[in-house]
């Protein structure tokens, strides 16, 4: 209302003007925007008409052609706002701005000009065609750059109009107005301050412009100023050393780690690729990056070739910056590696008596891996004298721990086993295989403690009687056994004269033939000997004992059976029936069933009158002799031992069965005659050379006694007290009923002699005490006599022997 009542003050001071000057002529002024209705002027008084005259006169407001602002109340005489005036549309900037038209009037015509001047009021704000603008600026724009902006527009005038223009925020940018020539200004935005769209990307200001106007009246205009990237950021990694693990024997394709780097620059300025920088380092090649920064496995992992891994890595954008960091992979080991088993040294063979304790083995042991995993315990199979000991870290040596005897076991297998202590635990073990070398420990056993040993007499020398064994548990040179025969004597002769043994085969030689009649056994000692060094030997005692063979026929000792036959046994005629006419005296030097001799009668002249005891050789009459009986009877005796084949003698035996001995006589001299001597000559030779024959044995004889008797004298064997020779054997008449025959006297028979030829030499000594007959002699006859006597009684061996004391003594 201020504001209507000043217009009023304005417009009653133009009318007073107008009035004063120009006659007729009424001008006022008013602002624009005024309402319908509003009152202009009081045309009524100010022209000086009557409001009658108006009526009457018909005033009416004549504009031409132009709009009709104004309209005339006639009652009141005043001048009102018809349609609202804008003075912007009216004048634009033309100033000043009026209305004019005139206000006529009828009886009388009259016309009077009225000027209405619109005066302008601050109506209008400054504004900008467009609300907002977008504006795109580098981040790399230089301070100083400028940015040309819309102007404002204000349709008002003077002060009314666009006076100045104001920029918020002034952060960046602050703004510079330029005034020009038509007085408009030019605005400008101007960079104080460099941008950096990674801090601030989108920036919003406002552009005001302000009029004069009171009250002030304002425009705005949004500016968005977007920050164009540039790549001003190297990428940035996030750690500078990534650390990570990963447990070796690792799948190819793994992913370690992911690292990463960001840039703050956008688009392709802030796309980072990923590379790994050193190439030096075989670890590098083990692994690649891939765009993500995911670090992957390319190859295999092995703890026991590298422990850990340091990879260098760069981070590089599009624009080529870059930043590097590093990687720290630790490989976290595996038990994958068991124990390696190194033999230092290792003996093939030790020889069995080798002391406690001998190393046979020394061996390192390793395990690549890492602690428990990396931690060997050794240990050898059980029941083998070895033990395993640990000398030092990672080494260990075999020792013996007991006896060894090759003899029980020659060789071992002795595994070694070596074990981690990770779980699951690996373990790894070596097989050695260990010889027990010999030692000569063993002496050679023989497979018996003694031998016994026959062998059948009249051998062939050189034929092996046996074999003796013996073991030698050692081996090979050790247990090679040889045969030594050990030197002792038998019957004073050196054993090995009786027997070989053969080194190699234990086959033991009789070197001689045997003769049981000489020698029934013996014994001796076979060392067996090994080959070791020392040899070691043990030795056995060998009892060979020979056996019989009937090799010996029977010896007649009586009757002695002389070339001239000329013995003869006297029966008298008045003998009884089993009147003892003479015994058959037969010895055999064999002994037992070769032995045992049996008698038969095999011829006689009479067989009616005699017969031969079948086992004690005796003749007896078997009737009464009666005269008709020739004097000269023959009996032929055989004497046969009891041997396989059985031998045998013949004995003959003569008979003269008569009464006196003349009788005899002269029959034996007819029976010699008949027989085989028909001629005396003949018969006196054979007799010259029976006597030369005598005394040539009795000289042989008595040296042989001389002999017999030294030899007695220097060797007393097989106590006895029975002279040696001659001989009658003992209870003859007693082995008969056993089949017994005691050997030792049979033997003592052949102490004499020395071999079978010697028999014949036996025969004649033992001969000494049986007649010879000589017909011409009685003194002998009287022996004879004698010597049936001692057939008749052969029971008492101390008769014996006085009797054969008797006997040496004739010698
Ligand atoms: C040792 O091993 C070998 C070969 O495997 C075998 O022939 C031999 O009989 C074994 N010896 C022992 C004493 O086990
Ligand atoms: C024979 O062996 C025995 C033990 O069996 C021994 O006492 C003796 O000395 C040995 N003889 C020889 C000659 O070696």
């Amino acid at each position: 209302m201020s504001d209507r009542t000043m217009t009023r003050q304005v417009l009653l001071f133009i009318s007073v003007l107008s009035l004063s000057s120009v006659k007729g002529q009424v001008s006022y002024s008013i602002p624009e925007e005024m309402a319908k209705g509003s009152l202009v002027g009081n045309i009524a008084q100010d022209l000086g008409l009557d409001i009658k005259r108006l009526k009457s006169g018909k005033a009416r407001i004549y504009t031409g052609d132009s709009a009709e602002y104004i309209e005339l109340n006639k009652e009141r005489g005043v001048l009102l706002i018809k349609e609202r005036v804008d003075r912007e549309a009216l004048c634009g900037q033309t100033t000043p701005c009026a209305l004019d038209f005139q206000i006529s009037l009828e009886n009388p015509m009259e016309l009077y000009p009225v000027t209405v001047e619109i005066t302008d009021i601050n109506d209008n704000a400054p504004s900008f065609k467009k609300a907002e603008r977008r504006v795109e600026i580098s981040e790399s724009a230089v301070i100083g750059s400028k940015f040309v902006l819309e102007k404002a527009v204000d349709p008002d005038i003077g002060l009314n109009s666009l006076q100045t223009y104001s920029l918020k925020p002034t952060d960046n940018f602050i703004l510079k107005l330029h005034s020009q020539a038509d007085g408009s200004k030019k605005v400008e935005m101007v960079l104080q301050k460099p941008l950096d769209r990674e801090k601030h990307e989108h920036m919003s200001l406002l552009l005001t412009a302000l009029d004069g106007g009171k009250p002030q009246m304002s425009g705005t205009m949004q500016i968005h100023v977007t920050v164009l990237d540039a790549n001003d950021n190297a990428p940035v990694f996030t750690k500078t050393i990534y650390t990570a693990t990963i447990t070796e024997n690792s799948q190819k394709g793994t992913v370690v780690t992911t690292v990463s780097a960001s840039d703050a620059d956008k688009g392709t300025n802030g796309e980072v690729s990923y590379l790994i920088s050193n190439s030096m380092d075989s670890g590098s090649e083990l692994f690649h990056i891939n765009a993500d920064g995911d670090l992957i496995l390319d190859g295999p992992i092995d703890y026991e070739k590298a422990r850990n891994y340091q990879i260098d890595i760069e981070a590089i954008d599009n624009g080529g910056l870059s930043d590097s960091s590093k990687i720290i992979i630790d490989v976290i080991d595996v038990n994958d590696n068991s124990a390696l088993i190194n033999l230092i040294s290792k003996s093939g063979s030790i020889p069995e008596d080798s002391r406690l304790y001998t190393v046979i083995a020394m061996m390192s042991v390793n395990d690549p891996d890492s602690e428990n995993n990396g931690k060997v315990h050794c240990g050898i199979n059980e029941n083998v004298p070895f033990t395993i000991k640990s000398t030092s870290n990672a080494f260990y040596s075999l020792v013996t721990d007991s006896d060894l005897d090759r003899e029980r076991a020659s060789e071992y297998n002795i595994s070694v086993t070596c074990s981690d202590e990770g779980v699951p635990s690996l373990s790894s073990s070596v097989t050695l295989t260990l010889q027990i070398s010999d030692v000569n420990d063993n002496a050679p056993v023989f497979e018996r403690s003694s031998y016994e040993a026959y062998i059948i007499e009249n051998n062939t020398p050189g034929l092996s009687i046996f074999t003796v064994k013996a073991r030698d548990a050692d081996w090979n040179q050790n247990a090679r056994v040889s045969y030594i025969l050990e030197d002792s004597s038998v019957n004073g002769v050196p054993v090995s004269s009786y027997v070989s043994v053969s080194a190699d085969s234990g086959v033991i030689h009789a070197v001689r033939s045997f003769d049981y009649e000489q020698i029934k056994d013996f014994q001796f000692r076979v060392k067996a000997q090994d080959g070791g060094s020392p040899p070691l030997s043990s030795n056995v005692t060998v009892k060979i004992m020979i056996q019989d063979q009937n090799d010996n026929a029977p010896q007649v000792l009586y009757p002695v059976q002389t070339s001239s036959s000329l013995v003869a046994e006297m029966v008298p005629r008045s003998a009884d029936v089993g009147y003892l006419v003479t015994k058959v005296v037969a010895v055999d030097v064999d002994s037992g069933q070769n032995a045992w001799l049996s008698y038969k009668l095999q011829k006689a002249t009479d067989r009616a009158l005699f017969e031969v005891g079948l086992q004690n050789g005796e003749i007896r009459t078997i009737r009464q002799v009666n005269d008709k009986d020739v004097v000269k009877q023959r009996l032929t005796v055989v004497v046969e031992d009891n041997g396989q084949p059985s031998r045998s003698a013949t004995v003959n035996v003569n008979v003269a069965v008569a009464d006196s001995f003349p009788e005899v006589l002269s029959e034996f001299t007819d029976f010699t005659h008949d027989k085989e001597y028909n001629d005396n000559l003949t018969f006196y030779l054979v007799l010259a050379l029976a006597v030369v024959s005598f005394l040539f044995i009795t000289c042989l004889v008595v040296i042989m006694s001389v002999k017999i008797y030294r030899w007695r004298q220097s060797r007393i064997l097989y106590h006895s007290n029975l002279p040696v020779i001659p001989y009658y054997p003992p209870r003859y008449a007693d082995t008969l009923g056993t089949g017994t025959l005691q050997h030792v006297y049979n033997y003592e028979v052949c102490r004499t002699t020395d071999s079978r030829k010697s028999d014949c030499q036996f025969a004649r000594p033992c001969s000494q005490n049986v007649l010879i007959m000589d017909p011409s002699s009685t003194g002998t006859m009287q022996r004879m006599q004698r010597e049936q006597n001692i057939l008749d009684e052969p029971d008492s061996p101390i008769e014996w022997k006085t009797i054969l004391q008797a006997d040496t003594t004739l010698m």
